[in-house]
């Protein structure tokens, strides 16, 4: 694989599992936050998982060298750090206006060869990859949460998207443990566009008075199958997060019912109940538990 060197611009919920996988799979990783406090968190959540990861593997009698993986990691809030990077992967705040001004920035600072690569949930790629001035070589990396866990990595191409830039993108998400899938630069590309909708329609279910919100989840896991309801996983993903994904698709396509914004979600917003990181959402969780 030809990319050695990836930089990973924010530390957040995204941003510091991707930093993580990057490193496992050999590559030498420099985050970038905006601020330091940010930034050491987001340190701190990887010594976590790779202390969990080296347990788990000492259980079972396998080798993992934590130390070396987090050797490989380092953190800074200077984006110059990124000049001579492979691959530079943005999981910054959803707001297409911020993102666009960040690749315009980085295309000025990264070596031409550079690979850029943004893991938004549902803006286009094509639009930060004209703002980067190097649209041939960006694509979408789209990561899952919790990036430790979850294999699926989406691999998005735009019309633009040279085909090497496209190969050495799978090429990386192999090495990072993930399963790539490739899709074009559709709203949402292919797992949110089912998933979004299907979490929107929940709670408007809800909002209805058809049942409650504990009651849905129990529905869709012992009837579905799946590891979380509707309203934990919305939880778990950031209400502020599911929220511009759904603003920014009514703004662009005003006419597809699918992508109301239900009004549960909007006033758990306004109360500051963001889910999982800010400890209120749907739920009220500790750490990573639900109480
Ligand atoms: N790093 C390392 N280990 C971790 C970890 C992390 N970040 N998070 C959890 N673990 C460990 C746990 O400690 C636990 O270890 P033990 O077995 O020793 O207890 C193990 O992994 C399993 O964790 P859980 O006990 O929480 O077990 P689980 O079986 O409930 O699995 C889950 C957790 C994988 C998150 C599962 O609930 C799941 O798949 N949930 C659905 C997640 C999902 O749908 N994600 C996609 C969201 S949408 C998205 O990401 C796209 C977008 O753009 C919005
Ligand atoms: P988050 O709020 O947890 O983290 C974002 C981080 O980016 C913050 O730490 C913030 O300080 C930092 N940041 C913001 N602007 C910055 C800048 N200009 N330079 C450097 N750092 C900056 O958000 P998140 O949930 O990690 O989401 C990040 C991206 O990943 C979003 O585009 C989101 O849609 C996408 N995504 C989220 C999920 C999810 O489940 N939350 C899943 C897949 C993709």
């Amino acid at each position: 694989m030809a990319i050695r060197k990836v930089g990973v611009i924010g530390a957040g919920l995204m941003g510091h599992g991707i930093a993580q996988v990057a490193a496992q799979g050999g590559c030498d990783v420099v985050v970038v936050e905006e601020k330091q406090e940010f930034l050491d968190k987001g340190l701190k959540r990887i010594d976590g998982s790779l202390a969990k990861l080296a347990e788990k593997a000492k259980e079972k009698g396998q080798a993992f060298d934590a130390a070396a993986v987090r050797g490989r990691i380092s953190g800074t809030l200077d984006k110059k750090s990124l000049a001579d990077a492979d691959l530079v992967i943005e999981a910054i705040v959803e707001d297409l206006e911020v993102k666009k001004k960040l690749f315009q920035e980085l295309g000025a600072i990264c070596k031409k060869d550079a690979i850029f690569a943004s893991n938004t949930s549902s803006f286009p790629i094509a639009e930060m990859a004209a703002a980067s001035g190097r649209a041939d070589r960006f694509v979408g990396l789209h990561f899952f949460n919790p990036v430790q866990l979850m294999k699926l990595v989406e691999v998005i191409r735009t019309d633009k998207t040279n085909e090497d830039v496209l190969a050495q993108a799978r090429a990386f998400g192999e090495a990072c443990g993930k399963t790539p899938i490739t899709c074009k630069d559709t709203p949402g590309f292919v797992v949110n566009r089912l998933l979004v909708p299907y979490m929107a329609e929940a709670m408007k279910l809800a909002e209805r008075g058809e049942a409650s919100i504990p009651d849905i989840d129990v529905a869709m896991k012992l009837g579905c199958g799946f590891p979380m309801g509707p309203f934990e996983l919305t939880d778990y993903v950031g209400l502020d997060t599911t929220l511009s994904i759904l603003r920014g698709w009514v703004k662009r396509y005003p006419n597809e019912p699918a992508f109301r914004v239900p009004v549960l979600l909007e006033q758990k917003v306004k109360e500051g109940k963001l889910g999982r990181k800010t400890g209120q959402g749907f739920y009220t969780w500790q750490g990573d538990k639900r109480v």
